[in-house]
């Protein structure tokens, strides 16, 4: 297995960007918003950009890409979506990314934006969800339906629990408010409440985060976690008809 290093490169006000590397002269960059700062990691660590891979289209997860391919031009672009000037490798459902690193599986995962693809390296076990799955949450629902984000968020629970998970955002202290809203004093949840908080005072981050403590938590990804279970129960839920309700409520909240 490739020793792969995984820098967390802060963005914008929340965003995060990931540089893939194992220290050799190549780096890997997924979702790039602030091209000066990606380039400062890379500079710093001696690295060129072999590739960009890109989630989704929206401009926090892309606007970085023009400049980075201005100071590496010979780097390629993996993208769902069209980039206005710049050349791109289009990735769909089941595209493969073969680097000098690892390789990445796609697979489309609409909903939050109507292109969104989630990148999995099952090799050593990463997987970079951009803006479907978050800590504690999922993204908002804007191109796609309910029914569509559901599914995609079903695709995420079924891969394996040993997964490490690279979200697009840091939302998960917001999250968090908005389950203790709704699931009042659940034990489950205030025990991650508490790894939570410790690892925000510890590093201002919560991610990576382990897929199968997710779907011990998150009531978003899996219907079927304790929490949830008892409020379908309690509602006559089925699961798409809880997510329905959790989305919406997430909305205003
Ligand atoms: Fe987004």
């Amino acid at each position: 297995m490739t020793d792969i290093k995984i820098e967390i490169i802060n963005q914008l006000k929340d965003n995060y960007s990931y540089l893939l590397h194992n220290n050799n002269s190549l780096g890997i960059i997924v979702d790039p918003a602030d091209d000066e700062k990606i380039i400062n990691v890379l500079d710093s660590k001696k690295l060129k950009l072999e590739c960009i891979l890109i989630t989704h289209h929206h401009s926090d997860h892309t606007s970085g890409a023009l400049g980075l391919i201005k100071k590496f031009p010979n780097a390629q672009i993996y993208s769902p979506a069209e980039l206005s000037s710049l050349k791109i490798n289009n990735i769909s459902n089941n595209s493969k990314v073969t680097t000098t690193l690892n390789e990445f599986e796609i697979f489309s995962a609409p909903g939050h934006t109507l292109d969104h693809v989630v990148l999995c390296d099952f090799k050593n076990k990463l997987l970079f969800v951009g803006d479907v799955l978050f800590r504690l949450g999922c993204g908002r629902v804007f191109e796609g339906t309910i029914d569509q984000m559901h599914d995609s968020l079903n695709k995420i629970l079924n891969l394996s629990d040993d997964m490490k998970v690279y979200c697009g955002h840091e939302y998960t202290l917001n999250n968090l408010k908005f389950l203790e809203h709704v699931f009042k004093e659940d034990i489950i949840l205030e025990k991650a409440k508490k790894q939570i908080l410790q690892e925000l005072e510890k590093n201002n981050r919560t991610i990576p985060f382990i897929l199968g403590e997710e779907k011990k938590v998150n009531p978003f990804l899996n219907p079927n976690c304790q929490m949830s279970s008892e409020f379908k129960k309690d509602n006559s839920f089925s699961n798409l008809e809880f997510f329905r309700y959790l989305r919406k409520k997430k909305d205003n909240f």
